[in-house]
């Protein structure tokens, strides 16, 4: 069935998965590990690729989806763009407006299946560890290129689907049912005590791009700049193609 969001664009009525961050105990759990993780992957890979990806992007607005509580918008070196930070949890939105919000950052409670953005209103978009929590990946792909400007740029952190089994060691008290795992995350600091998890294969995630315009440039897995050697995350870089009709 379709309908007409605020923006008057005409969507697919689209059922949303639950999201465990949504919940107050997991959203405080996971500030309480964000905040507290230092040296580690985070540190050492993630803000790092993050500060490199939007120095060549140099958008004038970033979207970032999924934008926690807020921690991604402070670690873009030398960006001094606009940044608006989309997240469904209203605990972690509000935390995100106490630590980061400013002239140029502001943090919207939102879903990445149904933005609250207008089209083509940013210049690139980005999501770190997110898109392994989407079940809906074709959905969350069409609303990134609806936001995106033709030529816009995006990046997604996210698990290295060769790695999920290694992954998945750190989960307790698993229960699975089809691509989907919930279980109990020992994420570094703080446990969260209801994660869940979808093991799209690498296949899915690249169509689910391609078919909704977003070219993939570049695939890079990377690890945690520890010792482990284990290439646990993946970065998908691209960009927004126009349409050979809307050329003509
Ligand atoms: C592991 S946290 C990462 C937060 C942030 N990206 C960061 O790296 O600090 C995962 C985030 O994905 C968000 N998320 C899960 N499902 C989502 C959805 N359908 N739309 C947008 N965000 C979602 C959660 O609410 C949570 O904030």
């Amino acid at each position: 069935m379709s309908i007409e969001n605020s923006f008057g664009n005409k969507i697919e009525q689209i059922s949303f998965e639950e999201n465990p961050f949504e919940d107050e105990t997991v959203s405080r759990e996971w500030i309480n590990s964000v905040e507290n993780e230092k040296d580690m992957a985070r540190d050492r890979e993630i803000y790092p690729r993050l500060s490199k990806w939007i120095e060549e992007a140099a958008p004038k607005v970033v979207v970032e989806i999924g934008s926690g509580q807020g921690i991604c918008s402070d670690k873009m070196e030398g960006y001094d763009g606009r940044y608006i930070g989309i997240e469904p949890s209203a605990v972690l939105v509000e935390r995100a407006e106490e630590l980061y919000k400013n002239e140029n950052r502001n943090f919207i409670i939102g879903n990445a299946y149904e933005l609250p953005l207008p089209n083509e209103c940013c210049d690139a978009g980005f999501a770190v560890n997110v898109w392994f929590h989407l079940e809906n990946l074709d959905q969350a792909a069409k609303e990134l290129a609806r936001i995106l400007k033709p030529n816009g740029k995006f990046m997604i952190m996210t698990v290295n689907p060769d790695e999920y089994e290694n992954w998945l060691r750190t989960y307790e008290n698993i229960q699975e049912d089809g691509k989907k795992v919930v279980g109990k995350a020992n994420t570094p600091i703080v446990s969260l005590s209801k994660n869940i998890f979808y093991r799209h294969s690498l296949w899915e995630m690249k169509k689910s791009f391609e078919q909704n315009g977003l070219k993939i440039n570049a695939i890079e897995a990377f690890g945690t700049g520890g010792k482990s050697g284990v290439d646990y995350f993946m970065q998908i870089m691209g960009i927004k193609i126009i349409k050979q009709d809307e050329n003509a």
